[in-house]
């Protein structure tokens, strides 16, 4: 009964790391490094208050991003992206890849509304770079 129950544990521990790639696409490696990109203005901070990574408060922490309502967290948002939050904007990969690369033109498609505002002046064009910081934000998030 024991073993067999120690024998699940590790499986279950085993299959984690592919249960969190089953959200990410990209190369969490690689995007531990695209994070120095977002530091300045964005850190990675447990529930608990483990720091991942230490960084500035110009942007909302971005622990557990994965799954989160946009603008949910206690940051003062600008009015947009609460409002694509309220709409039902949850982050995955395909809309955090879209957002990044441009945040005031991805709220406005959004919210179809031309007048859309966003704080975040930061553009990450690149498409894959912003699959791997993705892949890295899912790899350090709560087990989901
Ligand atoms: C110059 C500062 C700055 C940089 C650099 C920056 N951001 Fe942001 N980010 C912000 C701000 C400010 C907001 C809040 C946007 C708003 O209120 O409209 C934000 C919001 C976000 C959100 C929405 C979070 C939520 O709680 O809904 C994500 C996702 C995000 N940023 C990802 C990134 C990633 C990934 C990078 C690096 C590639 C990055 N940002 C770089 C300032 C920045």
């Amino acid at each position: 009964m024991k073993f067999t129950a120690i024998a699940a544990l590790t499986t279950v521990l085993l299959a984690a790391p592919a249960f969190a790639d089953g959200h990410a696409t990209g190369d969490a490696e690689a995007g531990e490094k695209v994070f120095k990109k977002c530091k300045s203005c964005h850190m990675i901070v447990s529930d608990d208050g483990d720091v991942v990574q230490k960084g500035g408060k110009t942007g909302p922490n971005l622990y557990g991003i994965f799954g989160r309502a946009a603008g949910s967290t206690d940051f003062k948002y600008a009015k947009s992206i609460v409002a694509a939050g309220e709409k039902g904007l949850e982050w995955n990969e395909a809309e955090f890849v879209a957002y990044v690369a441009d945040p005031k033109k991805y709220l406005a498609a959004y919210l179809d509304d031309s007048k859309a505002k966003s704080k975040m002046s930061y553009k990450l064009k690149k498409a894959d770079e912003a699959a791997n910081v993705w892949a890295y934000l899912v790899s350090v998030g709560p087990a989901s």
